[in-house]
């Protein structure tokens, strides 16, 4: 059901109709009480529009209040003259569109943006211990096997460690999910520092359980981080790094799989044998690309070197890091370099180094922050749904040797 928040009579019919048109099941409330009444008989309430006539601090209030209470509720305003401060404060509470009232199609549309969101929020079925059933942080095993999500770029500074950590984070969803975050730049990686952990076991010491590793051996390995995130570090010497090979980061990978409902894998800027390994079983690959030729060029031969490998194209969320940024390209031009238009796009903003700087995820210290709302819609839109099968000819890594070399 959507609920329409207008106090006045005349614009409230009107939209109510065009809502009613569009096959909405519309509530009206003119004050506030009459919100709140509506939403106490109905809690599970997906959407809720603010007319025109309604004030925009009470829209931003009543978001910010609903986007931890209930957060598959969606909110939208619909306001004629939202200038750059509204739609940042808007932003900022998690009203999810701000929308023209004079332009129905733009209404509609951002109502119905919202509602696909609900309804991956509402999904209980679609990510094991996701949106239903919640088994308590450490408790027992998840019903299915977890999903590996590795983000990767073939250039440095892309942004890998920034969208793993803040991945994790929105993952987790404050304990929901038991979700595992590995560092396999093996060499130079920087979760620990992005976290401020201070890496006392991680990945390293699995050399010595080759072959044998279970789940207390793995468990003994882990940095817990937050509720419901446990992170697998790197080695802090590079030299330890180099003993780490790929049978063992397939071990640990699959082992992990069964312990968490998510496996988020941070990777070094090469395809390294521990990289290989894990894309070899990776359920969702995050392909990060940013806006500059040289960048995007990478990111395309990423792109086919996965298609070497055999790995599906379906099952690969193709992310324009620091989207937006003044750089002159446009979209057209980086849909012509990757030769696909990207499926999602993480804003640019000096926040992002400022939050590795303080050791703390945006995804944790703001939620609503736009990069980390661009982040969390990747988890909804993009890996709620189980993957496709996987493709028959996979682990082809004799061809990308002769390729390389
Ligand atoms: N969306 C963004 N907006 C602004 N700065 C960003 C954004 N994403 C990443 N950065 C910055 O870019 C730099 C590189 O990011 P990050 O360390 O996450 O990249 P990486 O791909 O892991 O690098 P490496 O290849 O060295 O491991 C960092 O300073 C980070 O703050
Ligand atoms: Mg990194």
């Amino acid at each position: 059901m959507t609920v329409l928040y207008e106090p006045r009579p005349a614009t409230a019919a009107e939209l109510a109709a065009l809502l009613g048109q569009a096959g909405h099941a519309v509530r009206t409330a003119a004050d506030p009480a009459g919100l709140a009444a509506l939403l106490a008989a109905d809690p599970g309430e997906p959407l809720v529009v603010f007319g025109p006539g309604a004030a925009p601090a009470d829209a931003v209030a009543f978001a910010a209040e609903q986007r931890l209470r209930r957060p598959a509720t969606g909110v939208v305003l619909l306001s004629a003259e939202a200038g750059a401060g509204l739609l940042r404060e808007a932003m900022r509470a998690g009203i999810r569109e701000v929308a023209d009232p004079g332009d129905p199609r733009a209404v509609l549309e951002a109502c119905g943006r919202s509602l696909e969101v609900s309804r991956g929020l509402a999904l209980p079925q679609e990510i094991p211990g996701m949106y239903g059933e919640q088994p308590p942080y450490g408790g027992q095993r998840p019903r299915s096997p977890g999903r590996i999500v590795t983000v990767l770029a073939t250039k440095g500074g892309c942004g890998k460690t920034t969208v793993a950590t803040n991945l994790a984070v929105a993952l987790a969803a404050g304990g929901q999910r038991r979700v595992l975050l590995v560092d396999l730049d093996v060499e130079f990686g920087d979760v620990a520092i992005a976290l401020q952990l201070t890496p006392e076991r991680g990945l390293a010491d699995a050399i010595t359980m080759a072959d044998r590793l279970d789940e207390t051996g793995l468990r003994s390995l882990l940095t817990p981080y937050r509720p419901g995130l446990d992170t697998l570090l790197a080695p802090v010497r590079p030299t330890d790094g180099e003993q780490i090979g790929g049978p063992l980061v397939g071990e640990v990978l699959r082992l992990a799989r069964d312990m968490f409902d998510y496996v988020v894998v941070d990777t070094p800027p090469h395809f390294s044998d521990p990289a290989l390994a894990a894309l070899d079983v990776t359920d969702h690959f995050v392909v990060l690309a940013a806006p500059d030729v040289l960048t995007l060029k990478n990111t395309r031969i990423a792109l086919e070197t996965l298609d070497l490998l055999g790995h599906p194209a379906d099952r690969r969320i193709v992310t324009l890091n620091r989207s937006g940024s003044p750089v002159g390209l446009t979209p057209q031009d980086v849909e012509r370099v990757l030769r696909v238009p990207p499926h999602a796009h993480i804003p640019s903003s000096a926040d992002v180094p400022l939050s590795l700087n303080r050791g703390v995820p945006l995804a944790a210290a703001d939620p609503a922050h736009p990069v980390s709302r661009a982040i969390a819609d990747i988890a909804v839109r993009h890996l709620s749904a189980p993957p496709g099968p996987p493709s028959r000819e996979r682990g082809r890594r004799g061809l990308l040797r002769r390729a390389r070399g």
